[in-house]
Parts: structure tokens; C-alpha cells; sequence
């Protein structure tokens, strides 16, 4: 058996834009698309990247809540991407999702209980010791009071609720948890708490994670490897440590650079180096030739606009330490917050 539980390739998700009575597609929403990459069994795979690049999408389509309009996603070998939604079942006992909302996320009409033995009623898995003690057993793992399961989601804190949300996803015992910004919608002081949470249960159960974060902070406790995502594509995938200490894409120098530094003495040197990201993300709809992110790189050449740079191991760095970048950062670099010149979508 492959160490890879989850691979795709090629994958692509475009939402159709339709027009007029008879909805003719005009255009297409390229969330995602064409990106290659393998989850291994075991491991945290942090997902990051600014809001509206496409990290929500990759994980809808990791779960098969989407179909991808394009490519292919195995699991455990096996070819998933276009399964009816029956022949779906026993991949969806194995890969469960959390959500970044725990106030939408959660039927506010239905209790605890019903909420978390939801998808054991779903697949129909039988509980031998009783629903409710499969549900309170959940409740116990997830840091709950077993006995509220009887209890409403507006009874509890925003931290708690996402508790519920971990215990729902935990019940079918899955082997892959997809967790979308599970602590962006939460406290600071919460984060950490279900952060570590998160942690505890991988290990208890041999669970694998993709953990979708939109800034770089979050994923760094908890991931083995980040992929960086930017309008659709991974831009940069790297082991943890090789990320943080040589990071490649400008994109990435960028987002890290706009994590505050705790430290007040490294603070000034870290202010002088910051990157400033100008400009919002262009449209998906009609993304930029060649590289995607040449019109807010300072680095940015002619060659970056006609030629799409592959994702590569880039000189000096392991085969593990991919960048889709023609002109890679290397360190001790000057880095400039300032415009591209000449770059223009
Ligand atoms: N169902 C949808 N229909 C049309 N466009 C969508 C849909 N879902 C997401 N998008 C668009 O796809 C892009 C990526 O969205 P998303 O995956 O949510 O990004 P992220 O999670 O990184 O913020 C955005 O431009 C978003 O507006
Ligand atoms: S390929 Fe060019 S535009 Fe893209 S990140 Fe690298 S230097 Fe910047
Ligand atoms: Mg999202």
C-alpha cells in the first residue's frame, strides 16, 4: 500500500458564471486549478493562503463535498473523483471535514446528541453500547461535559462548539480530517486550546489532517509540511522547518513577513524587512499569464508573464522543497516592499 492516503493531480474545480434566461456560461470562477499534490497517511499538511485563493474549495473537493470539473483524486489508491454518491459511502466513513464556523455549521434546532450521532445514523453504524453512550464517549474525548448532550449549540462558547464540531467529525472514526480554519472564527486564547486538541486526537487515533489556515502562524505548530496556495495553485510546498527557515515563492516571503514577531528585539529588523502585499488578489475568473502572482511580485521579469514556472525543487533545496517560481528567493536576500515595476495584469 501507497504511504500516500490522499493524492491529487491536475485537479481543478471552475464554478460556471451564466448569463440570461437560458443561463448560457459566460466565464468560469477557477478556484482551483490544476494543482498536484499527495497527503501522506500520518501527517499534518497545512494549507495556506490570503482569503478567496481557493483553500476552502481544495478541501471541499479533498472530501468529495465537490466534484472537480478537472484531474483526479485518489484514495488509498483508489480513484474517487467522479463516484455517485452511494458509491461515495465508505470513503465518506474515512474522510470527515471541520468547519470554520462552529455558529453556522451546527443545526441550532437539534441537540448535542443528535448533532454528533448524526452520521453514525447515516451510515447506519451500529453502536453497541447505545447511541447515547457513543455520544457521550465523544463528548469525553473531545474535553465536553458527557452530560450535555441533551443540550443545544447556543447553550455553549464558541471554542465548545467547535469541540462539538471535532467529536461529529471524530465518530465515524475517519482516517482523513480535512479541517477548514477551524480556529479563525475563535478567541486567541481558544486557539491554542483546540489546536492542541486537534493534536492529542492525531495521535490517539492514527488520524492524518489537512489544516487549512489563511496565515502562516496557525499551521506552523501543528503541520509536518505547508502548502502555500495562491489564486488557485500551490505555489510553494516544503517539510515545515525547510518553509519556515528558507521560504522560496515571494508570495510566501510575503504572508511571513506579515506575521507579527513576538520578540521586541527582532521586532525592528522584522518591520525594515516587511513585505507589503499591495493590492488584492486578482479576479479568478481571468487570472494573470504566466505566473499568477506577477502583478503584486517585486521580483517579477518578462519571462514571468509568458511562462507558467512549474513547481520544482529549486537549486540547493530537497526534492521535498517545491517553488513555482522562475526567480526564487534565495536567503539572506534583500527583500523590498515595493511594487513591481512594470508588471500589469
Ligand atoms: N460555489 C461557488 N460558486 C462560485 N464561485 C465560488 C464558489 N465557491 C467559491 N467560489 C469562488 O472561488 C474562489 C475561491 O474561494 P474559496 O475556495 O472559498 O477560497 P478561500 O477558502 O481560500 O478563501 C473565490 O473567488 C470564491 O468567490
Ligand atoms: S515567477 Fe516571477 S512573478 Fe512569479 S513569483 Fe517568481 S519572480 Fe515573482
Ligand atoms: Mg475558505
Amino acid at each position: 500500500m501507497s504511504e500516500n492516503l490522499l493524492e491529487v493531480t491536475g485537479l481543478q474545480k471552475h464554478f460556471p458564471i451564466t448569463k440570461g434566461l437560458f443561463k448560457r456560461q459566460v466565464g468560469a470562477v477557477r478556484a482551483v486549478d490544476g494543482i498536484d499534490l499527495a497527503v501522506r497517511a500520518g501527517e499534518t499538511l497545512g494549507v495556506v493562503g490570503e482569503s478567496g485563493c481557493g483553500k476552502s474549495t481544495a478541501g471541499r473537493l479533498f472530501t468529495r463535498i465537490l466534484e472537480p470539473t478537472g484531474g483526479r483524486i485518489t484514495f488509498e489508491g483508489r480513484d474517487v473523483s467522479h463516484l455517485s454518491t452511494a458509491a461515495l459511502r465508505p470513503f465518506r466513513r474515512d474522510v470527515q471535514m471541520i468547519f470554520q464556523d462552529p455558529y453556522s455549521s451546527l443545526n441550532p434546532r437539534h441537540t448535542v446528541g443528535s448533532i454528533i450521532s448524526a452520521p453514525l445514523q447515516i451510515q447506519k453504524i451500529p453502536t453497541p453500547q447505545g447511541t447515547k453512550k457513543a455520544v457521550q464517549e465523544l463528548l469525553e474525548l473531545v474535553g465536553l461535559n458527557p452530560e450535555h448532550y441533551n443540550r443545544y449549540p447556543h447553550e455553549f462558547s464558541g471554542g465548545q462548539r467547535q469541540r462539538i464540531g471535532i467529536a461529529r467529525a471524530l465518530a465515524l472514526r475517519p482516517k482523513l480530517i480535512v479541517a477548514d480554519e477551524p480556529v479563525s472564527a475563535l478567541d486567541v486564547s481558544i486557539q491554542a486550546q483546540v489546536v492542541n486538541l486537534l493534536d492529542d486526537l492525531q495521535s490517539e487515533f492514527d488520524l492524518t489532517y489537512v489544516f487549512i489556515a489563511h496565515d502562516l502562524s496557525v499551521v506552523r505548530h501543528i503541520s509536518d509540511r505547508v502548502a502555500v496556495m495562491y489564486l488557485g495553485k500551490v505555489v510553494e510546498i516544503a517539510e515545515r522547518d525547510a518553509l519556515y527557515a528558507s521560504p522560496r515563492h515571494p508570495y510566501t516571503v510575503a504572508l511571513m513577513s506579515a506575521v507579527p514577531v513576538p520578540d521586541p528585539s527582532r521586532r525592528d529588523r522584522a518591520q525594515r524587512n516587511r513585505v507589503l502585499l499591495t493590492g488584492d488578489v486578482p479576479s479568478p475568473i481571468n487570472p494573470p499569464s504566466g505566473c499568477r502572482f506577477r502583478t503584486r511580485c517585486w521580483k517579477a521579469q518578462e519571462i514571468c508573464a509568458t511562462e507558467e514556472p512549474p513547481l520544482v525543487p529549486r537549486a540547493g533545496d530537497p526534492a521535498s522543497h517545491q517553488t513555482a517560481c522562475h526567480f526564487p528567493v534565495v536567503e539572506g536576500e534583500a527583500v523590498q516592499g515595493r511594487s513591481p515595476a512594470g508588471a500589469s495584469a
